[in-house]
């Protein structure tokens, strides 16, 4: 029996029920939903629409029924009931009869939905931001192993300058702080009650519901009732972190997935996370890192549809919103998934120092040292950059390093080139030169890996 039979003559088309229950999603938010429904008997007994015998009694059938669903969630999904709320409802009507029927009072399903799925989030954001610090944990670990591995630095995927592994990892550890940071941010923002809102015009009862919300663990109650029962923004901000998070996790995917490829061959990638072709025996792929790269598209796409969904819709709470969480849910769980997968990722990842080492030297990813040290000769770099674009072209021809090259050759393009330019073309030499902060000299890679770990150790999750 729906919550609203009252009004109406004739039951629900069985395919508009179909259509409008979402209890096969909304299902989980059923612990939420319970310890909204404790809190809010509570506040009902000091407005005195329940005796403290009465809340003592609803405050058991929830007890028992939160310890049952904790146990078996997918019991939920058995059930007729329209939506959660109104599943948790008849389930404290079925244990308690007719005083189940008092909980609804001054209380709707509009201010119970939007604190429902705001305490979802604060229990989600907790798990994400751990994992997001277990992916930068995984990640300092294989800068320190690989500290002073040499990698081949790209733009355009041409070999640009040497960097090494351990720079390379923390630049990851960089962009997932900023994940965490915008997450926290996002967590801080949405951290208010909306219960007590009612319908949309705020609840008939003089409840307080600053008192309110502190009893759920929610910062404050929020201020607007129209808007608290229409706000999804937190919705869309978690999306978004979401999204721009998947973006990173994408873009360190597909360098693990080239420097895996046969042709760079800078490292393996473990038997726990790749499989095999059926046809080809020899295949080994990188599917873990190629679901996490194609999920991204998923993540990024359901954020698009929920602010669709949200544009121009009118105040305040409309069933378009219902949209909301089969998204939300989507996508949260997709990132933390990545996430993990990412981490597993890490953990057997073995990287050829001496491949990634080769590739740095080739490529004439020293081209901007023997510039410099022109520079240094007293040419300006503009023209010192001609001469070496030259000296380039002549070594491909000859198919040498420019390291390669002899004295006599070098001369052909500046009288200025001495014996003392081969210390400056070896690799260690441009690592070295590069000291200015965030660079790859071994000072400064040192320095940001334990400001990395001192961080890292300093944050709780
Ligand atoms: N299932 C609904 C949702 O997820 C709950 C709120 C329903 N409110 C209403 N007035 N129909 O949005």
């Amino acid at each position: 029996m729906a919550l609203w039979g009252g009004r109406f003559s004739q039951g629900a088309d069985a395919r508009f029920k179909q259509f409008n229950d979402s209890l096969r999603f909304d299902y989980r938010l059923a612990e939420q939903d319970i310890q909204g429904s404790m809190a809010w008997a509570r506040a009902l007994v000091k407005v005195g629409v329940l005796t403290a015998a009465e809340q003592g009694k609803l405050q058991q059938a929830l007890d028992a029924l939160l310890v049952s669903v904790r146990l078996d969630p997918e019991q939920i999904l058995v059930s007729d009931a329209e939506d959660i709320h109104s599943w948790v409802e008849g389930k404290l009507i079925d244990a308690v009869g007719d005083l189940g029927k008092k909980l609804h009072t001054g209380r709707s399903r509009n201010d119970q939905v939007a604190t429902d799925l705001k305490l979802w989030c604060k229990a989600q954001g907790e798990l994400l931001a751990a994992s997001i610090t277990a992916l930068q944990t995984g990640l300092v670990g294989c800068a320190r192993a690989h500290q002073h591995t040499v990698l081949p630095g790209y733009t355009h995927l041409q070999r640009a300058q040497p960097v090494t592994f351990s720079h390379w990892a923390l630049a990851y550890v960089e962009m997932l702080e900023r994940d965490h940071s915008r997450l926290r941010d996002a967590l801080k923002r949405l951290d208010t009650s909306p219960l007590g809102c009612g319908a949309l015009a705020g609840t008939a009862y003089a409840i307080d519901r600053e008192a309110l919300a502190l009893d759920l663990g929610f910062a404050g109650a929020t201020r607007n009732s129209l808007d608290s029962v229409s706000d999804r923004d937190h919705v869309v901000e978690l999306m978004h972190v979401a999204s721009l998070s998947m973006t990173h996790l994408s873009r360190l995917a597909e360098d693990l997935i080239f420097y895996n490829t046969g042709e760079a061959g800078f490292l393996e990638l473990s038997d726990a996370v790749t499989s095999g072709s059926s046809l080809m025996p020899q295949k080994k792929n990188p599917d873990a890192l190629e679901l996490i790269r194609g999920k991204a598209g998923r993540v990024v796409g359901a954020q698009v549809a929920m602010l669709m969904t949200l544009k121009a819709l009118p105040l305040a709470y409309n069933k378009d919103m219902q949209e909301d969480k089969e998204g939300l849910f989507d996508a949260l769980d997709t990132w933390l998934d990545c996430l993990d997968m990412a981490s597993l990722v890490l953990v057997d990842l073995k990287v050829n120092a001496e491949r990634t080492k080769a590739a740095a030297q080739g490529g004439y990813a020293n081209a901007t040292e023997l510039a410099d040290y022109l520079v240094a000769k007293g040419i300006p770099f503009r023209e010192a950059h001609h001469i070496v674009g030259e000296v380039v072209v002549y070594a491909i021809g000859v198919k040498r390093p420019l390291e390669g090259l002899s004295l006599d050759e070098f001369a052909r393009f500046s009288p200025l080139i001495g014996e003392d330019v081969y210390p400056n073309l070896e690799l260690e030499a441009t690592l070295a030169k590069r000291v200015a902060k965030g660079g790859v000299a071994p000072q400064q890679i040192a320095a940001a890996l334990d400001a990395a770990e001192a961080m890292l150790v300093k944050r709780a999750c």
